[in-house]
């Protein structure tokens, strides 16, 4: 049924009758479909929530034509990003396009449902904003870090867990509470596996978010265990390019003093909470979905 997700997007962006923006579209690269996967498991795979998914889809891929614009990064998911291929014009027109074409199509949902996508775009593109203005200066504050991963991973796909719960009459806050612990925990991963893996697991470079400025939740349990000398040393390889001494040096420190242990052990604290909210309504196959994002490598 995912399939029948990709086909309604690339119905859509080829009924707008550009052949060029068609040819961008079939070149972005898919990624893990997670947000349609929870709306067709959550939602059944019904046409109402093929359609959801596609336009929830149809933001994130938005959403992230302007982020690595914002980040200037050259590749996402294994490949040239658009922004690289093709210049930051066209990856930011291209974002814009998919984004008002999967509002256009949101408009003939319920008002629950367009509301709420709707709100956590507005909070996702201030998550964005946060991120970027926290790594201007090395962020010591978890609290700060945790609100603003909320609002630019999980915002959207709590709005995904919920309006799919509202489209079948599920218990929507329950639904929500698990999209929102999902999220939360993804984007930890994500941070962890920024570090952890190498490039070409990735398909993008490694040691990365250091380097932007984002001073992810390993990097703040390792300032924090740090004695004042190297405190300095970690201070001073923020925001630059990390030659291989320092960057093992990260990872030593990391290993020694149990940074990203500690940040796996919240990410999976957090997922564990969302299971049990899964379980009460047996939904094996949500809770396999936080088991397999845990054990993911990529
Ligand atoms: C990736 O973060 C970025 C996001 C999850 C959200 C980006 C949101 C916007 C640019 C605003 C919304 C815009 C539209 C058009 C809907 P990351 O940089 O930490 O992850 P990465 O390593 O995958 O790039
Ligand atoms: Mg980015």
């Amino acid at each position: 049924m995912l399939q029948a997700v990709e086909e309604c997007m690339l119905k859509w962006v080829t009924d707008l009758g550009s052949d060029e923006i068609n040819k961008l579209f079939i070149k972005l690269p898919k990624g893990k479909r997670l947000r349609a996967k929870l709306v067709l498991k959550i939602a059944g795979e019904t046409k109402e929530a093929v359609t959801l998914a596609a336009i929830i889809e149809l933001i994130h891929a938005a959403s992230l034509l302007h982020d690595d614009v914002i980040d200037e990064a050259s590749t996402r998911r294994g490949v040239e990003s658009v922004n690289a291929s093709d210049g930051s014009k066209v990856a930011v027109m291209m974002g814009d396009i998919l984004y008002s074409k999967a509002y256009t199509e949101l408009v003939c949902f319920d008002e629950r449902i367009a509301r709420a996508v709707a709100q956590a775009v507005t909070v996702l593109s201030i998550g964005e904003y946060d991120d970027v203005k926290m790594g201007e200066s090395f962020n010591e504050d978890e609290n700060a870090y945790l609100e603003m991963i909320y609002k630019k991973t999980a915002s959207l796909i709590e709005a995904t867990a919920y309006c799919a719960a509202v489209l079948v009459n599920k218990d929507e806050e329950d639904y929500k509470l698990y999209g929102k612990n999902l999220g939360l925990s993804f984007q930890i991963i994500d941070d962890i596996l920024d570090i952890v893996s190498d490039e070409k697991t990735l398909g993008k470079p490694a040691l990365n978010d250091f380097k932007e400025g984002k001073t992810t939740l390993p990097y703040m349990y390792l300032y924090k265990a740090l004695n004042d000398e190297d405190k300095k040393r970690l201070k001073a390889a923020h925001l630059q390019t990390l030659d291989a001494d320092e960057s093992a040096w990260i990872k030593l420190k990391m290993k020694e003093l149990k940074s990203v242990e500690r940040s796996y052990v919240l990410a999976q604290k957090l997922s564990d909470d969302a299971i049990k909210i899964m379980h009460k309504h047996d939904e094996k196959e949500l809770m396999s979905i936080l088991e397999e994002m845990m054990k993911r490598e990529f």
